[in-house]
């Protein structure tokens, strides 16, 4: 058994980590950055693009995950804790899928990936497209929400128990 993630995990999850709040901030940031980009079109075809890079980072870490496995845990906690904290990656790793899934769907115009590749809107109906949005739209929350909290955990387990939680996602030095 691990005593940290491996290399590429911890590289995985840190590069994930700065997309997500890229991709989250992004349309929130659109006045400010639609002259900078060319356009408040050109802010979402970088939301987009961030958010379907994610989508293909998350695919890869699971399957990391399945080969690497996850490290062991040096000190015990109690059981609902544990239960608690997988309950809570599972969360992350669901919504990590389905807010680039949802996005996807939704889009009535062609992705412009980084500017170099176009993706042609996927060929659902129209109900599909609403109920995606909706997702879309409400389904963030529970991803700000679940972010914060699990930021937090971290932090605490790092500061208050120290008891090496954090160091399992840090490189070692
Ligand atoms: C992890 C990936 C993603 C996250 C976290 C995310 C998050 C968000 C957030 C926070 C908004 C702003 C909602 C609001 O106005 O309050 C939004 C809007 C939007 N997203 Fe995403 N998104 C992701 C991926 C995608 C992808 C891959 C696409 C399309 C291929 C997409 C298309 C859109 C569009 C078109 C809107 C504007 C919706 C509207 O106001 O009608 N998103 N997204
Ligand atoms: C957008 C932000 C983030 C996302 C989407 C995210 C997502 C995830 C996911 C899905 C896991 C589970 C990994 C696995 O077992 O395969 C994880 C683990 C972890 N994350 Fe994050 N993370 C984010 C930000 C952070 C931040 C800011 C911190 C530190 C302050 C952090 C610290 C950790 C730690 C310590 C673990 C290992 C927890 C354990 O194995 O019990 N993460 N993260």
């Amino acid at each position: 058994m691990n005593e940290r993630y491996s290399g590429p995990q911890i590289v995985l999850h840190w590069l994930s980590a700065v997309l997500v709040i890229c991709t989250l901030s992004l349309p929130y940031a659109q006045d400010l950055l639609a002259d900078l980009l060319g356009g408040s079109g050109d802010v979402f075809t970088l939301h987009k693009s961030l958010g379907l890079s994610i989508l293909l980072l998350t695919v890869l870490r699971l399957l990391l995950r399945a080969r690497h496995g996850t490290p062991q845990r040096l000190v015990d906690s109690a059981s609902w804790q544990r239960l608690a904290a997988k309950l809570g990656h599972a969360a992350l790793y669901l919504l990590l899928l389905a807010m680039p899934l949802s996005g996807l769907l939704f889009g009535k115009r062609p992705v412009e990936l980084f500017w170099l590749l176009t993706i042609d809107p996927l060929p659902v109906s129209d109900t599909t497209r609403a109920l995606a949005r909706q997702f879309h739209l409400t389904a963030k929350y529970l991803l700000f929400a679940l972010i914060l909290g699990h930021a937090c955990m971290a932090l605490w387990h790092h500061y208050r128990l120290r008891d090496g939680v954090l160091r399992t996602m840090l490189p070692r030095r």
